[in-house]
């Protein structure tokens, strides 16, 4: 399972590079906020920054809701480097557009998904990434995880290449249940991944080989 981090902090992208464990990175545009980039050419340019520190993928999303607008913004982020992925939201024109990226070979990722349905449309019009956000889910009550395991079934039914992206992270329980279902890909907050290094049994037990260690050294 490839691990993204979900942020737009650049000082968490170099630690989770720096773990080695990082595949990616999904960003979105309150994500972009939040981190006080705006305007197009510091948001471009940001971008370009993630990619430079991570090999892999990196998810910009369209801030355009028509076919036309969203291919001409597509095309210009996919223009930034070539590991960008188009972040697609999944409306009818996003449908759409995605089908069209797919056919000029541009990488996307169809986000907003909270059914099988729309997962199913977006492996229908070619997206590389769906991405289910399954914390949102459980904030309403429903069952984020439960819907990755539909989308796996459905995908695995008819071999759909499309990758099972699991999104909106929320503990580490996620990441777990999310491995243990198949999907392909996670995107996480930094301490959702820092939170599956933590056992007290490790902590205790890496405090006594220590103390054995200093006193048969002593
Ligand atoms: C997906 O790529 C989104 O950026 C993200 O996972 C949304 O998560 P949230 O529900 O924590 O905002």
């Amino acid at each position: 399972m490839k691990f993204f981090i979900d942020t737009a902090n650049l000082d968490q992208i170099q630690e989770a590079q720096d773990m080695g464990i990082l595949d990616g990175v999904t960003t979105n545009p309150s994500l972009m906020a939040k981190e006080g980039i705006t305007g197009t050419d510091n948001i471009m340019a940001h971008y370009k920054k993630i990619c430079e520190i991570v090999d892999g993928d990196v998810s910009a999303e369209v801030i355009s809701t028509t076919y036309e607008e969203m291919i001409k913004e597509g095309e210009a982020l996919a223009d930034i480097h070539p590991q960008i992925v188009v972040k697609v939201p999944m409306i009818k024109d996003g449908v759409k557009a995605m089908k069209y990226f797919s056919d000029e070979g541009i990488k996307t990722n169809c986000t907003l998904v909270f059914s099988a349905g729309q997962a199913l449309l977006a492996a229908k019009a070619g997206a590389t990434y769906v991405s289910p956000f399954i914390g949102r889910l459980d904030d309403i009550s429903s069952d984020g995880l439960r819907l990755i395991d539909e989308i796996r079934m459905i995908y695995d039914n008819y071999g759909y290449e499309t990758e099972i992206l699991a999104a909106s992270i929320r503990n580490p329980m996620h990441i777990i249940d999310c491995a243990k279902i198949g999907a392909d890909v996670i995107t996480s907050p930094l301490a959702s991944i820092e939170a599956l290094l933590k056992h007290p049994l490790t902590d205790s037990g890496l405090a006594k080989f220590l103390e054995d260690h200093k006193k048969a050294n002593a």
